[in-house]
């Protein structure tokens, strides 16, 4: 049966660290896995990405397939032709589609009516592809997962859905804060709970910035206004401390790293300075997007 990905907990915690694993070998190895040789895979975007278009791309032409970029408004799509048609049609074409669009229902639908894989490059609701290549850097940084401290700090948005739901999954502790009216997807945090409970691990909801970062290893930040969100009042004021910055770092009481999924807002959600001292592993992040979804699709092709 086809396997999809359109929320982290798609996969099971032996099958995120098989994906990290190989992932992290691709990263020295990058012409070695074939699996996508004689396979089209589309890549629809109805929002705009700099690193998720790219990556996506190299790493198909690197494994030997093709990869075909179709601007969501460049589709039928854009003039109301409906999921399940798009879904039936594609599946006479493509061996597996990657999508970046607004509501998660849309991917959720896509991947019900296509006879092929469909990886999530970001919805509304989550952004799996960045979590998926986060957990490699953490495992090249930390050497492990299980035990880990991650807090998230500032929009509740996509990126903090995903943290929700991959922590407890592969044995992280996290506490999300967020400004009050900010939080996180009600449902995405009752499965978190339940993910917590399971795997027992702790999870945390808070608008308290400095109580989140308590014995953090990990301090991530995303941007304040998500993609689709531009023409909403302004939030600055209301998220006044929730910036990742010096001070905030110095709460933690412990050694910890600053990440960020990027693009980022400097002086917003994260200081220049604090940007700046955490670069390398930012880029890291970025770079291991390709390295992680070359194995996602190595494993979800094969
Ligand atoms: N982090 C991320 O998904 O970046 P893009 O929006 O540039 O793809
Ligand atoms: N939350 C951001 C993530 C960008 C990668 C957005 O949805 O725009």
């Amino acid at each position: 049966m086809k396997r999809d990905f359109l929320s982290i907990s798609d996969l099971d915690r032996g099958e995120i660290n098989e994906i990290i694993d190989y992932g992290i070998y691709l990263k020295g190895n990058p012409f070695s896995d074939r699996t996508l040789e004689k396979k089209s895979i589309g890549l629809v975007f109805m929002k705009p990405s700099t690193r998720t278009r790219i990556s996506f791309e190299v790493g198909i032409y690197q494994m030997g397939g093709q990869p075909i970029y179709i601007q969501g408004s460049s589709t039928q799509m854009s003039r109301g032709e409906d999921i399940e048609d798009t879904a039936r049609v594609l599946s006479r074409y493509l061996d597996g589609l990657v999508i970046r669009t607004y509501a998660h229902r849309e991917v959720e639908e896509l991947a019900k009516f296509s006879n092929f894989p469909v990886i999530n490059a970001l919805t509304d609701l989550h952004h799996p592809c960045q979590v998926l290549s986060d957990f490699m850097t953490i495992k090249e940084i930390f050497g492990k997962l299980e035990g880990l401290k991650i807090a998230y700090i500032g929009d509740g948005n996509n990126m903090a859905n995903s943290w929700i739901v991959g922590a407890p999954i592969v044995g992280m502790n996290i506490s999300i804060a967020t400004p009050e009216g900010y939080e996180p997807n009600g449902r995405v945090v009752a499965e978190g709970i339940k993910l917590a409970e399971l795997f027992g691990t702790e999870i945390e909801i808070t608008n308290d910035p400095i109580e989140a970062v308590k014995d953090a290893d990990i301090i991530y930040t995303d941007v304040w206004v998500s993609m689709g969100q531009e023409n909403e009042k302004d939030k600055t004021k209301e998220f006044y401390g929730f910036q990742v910055n010096r001070e905030l770092l110095s709460k933690t009481g412990r050694e910890t790293i600053v990440m960020h999924c990027l693009p980022a807002h400097k002086g917003q959600e994260i200081s220049e300075d604090t940007f700046e001292q955490f670069a390398d592993i930012i880029f890291t992040q970025a770079e291991n997007r390709l390295h992680a979804q070359k194995s996602l699709m190595s494993f979800l092709f094969k």
